[in-house]
């Protein structure tokens, strides 16, 4: 074997020599990579862990008491959204034992079974079980039937925002959840608008 031969294959050597080596570079340089992102994950999964942990232990809610449609976990099952009809939705009340109980607002229907010591039967707002009282909701008039209806003709700006309030809280709610609309009859535009309520309470929240 000649002397050029034997540096050529010297040289090949030391070329494949280096090329493993920055293999083995790249190939610690990836693992490196893995170890610091698996390392923050960690972290990242303690401190969850720890912050749902110690909100728990002081408000008794996983979020520091932070609540919305978001942190409903009702929301998550997914479920087909059903149109009633308002004869439909009466069933609804609370009335019938085994059936959920049912609200509608502004057309949008909501379960509120788990607050049944608000709607269900007996309870002070039992009257917007199984109905849609928008009009109620705006006028806070509980003491008169023509108030129980979706009929919002002549509400004022303020009475509007009020419903709007109220269907912003039955759709942000932490127990209830949205089960489909209600197909509501057309107001007769010829129909007398429900006097203002004399009776309305003062609304404290
Ligand atoms: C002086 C009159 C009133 C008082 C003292 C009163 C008091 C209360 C109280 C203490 C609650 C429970 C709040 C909670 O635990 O989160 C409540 C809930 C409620 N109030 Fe009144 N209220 C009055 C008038 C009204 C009126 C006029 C309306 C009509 C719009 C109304 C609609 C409601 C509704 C729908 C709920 C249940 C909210 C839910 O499902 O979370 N209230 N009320």
């Amino acid at each position: 074997m000649g002397t050029g031969e034997l540096r050529q294959r010297g040289q090949r050597t030391d070329s494949g020599r280096q090329s493993g080596a920055r293999e083995a570079a790249g190939v610690d340089a990836r693992s490196g990579h893995r170890t610091w992102w698996r390392n923050v994950a960690r972290i990242a999964a303690t401190l969850v862990c720890l912050s749902v942990c110690l909100s728990y232990l002081i408000t008794e809610t996983a979020l520091w008491g932070h609540q919305s449609k978001w942190t409903n976990w009702r929301n998550y099952v997914p479920r087909r959204q059903r149109v009633f009809t308002p004869v439909e939705l009466r069933q609804y009340d609370g009335t019938s034992p085994g059936l959920p109980i049912l609200l509608a607002i502004e057309g949008d229907v909501y379960d509120v079974t788990l607050g049944s010591g608000f709607y269900g039967p007996g309870s002070p707002y039992s009257l917007f079980a199984g109905r849609d009282a928008t009009r109620a909701f705006g006028t806070n008039c509980l003491s008169r039937k023509d108030h129980l209806t979706h009929d919002t003709r002549g509400l004022t700006q303020g009475e509007l925002a009020g419903i709007k309030g109220w269907h912003a809280l039955f759709d942000n709610h932490q127990r209830y959840v949205k089960v489909g609309v209600v197909r509501l009859d057309p107001i007769d535009p010829g129909a007398p608008i429900p006097p203002p309520c004399d009776g309305a309470q003062p609304k404290p929240h």
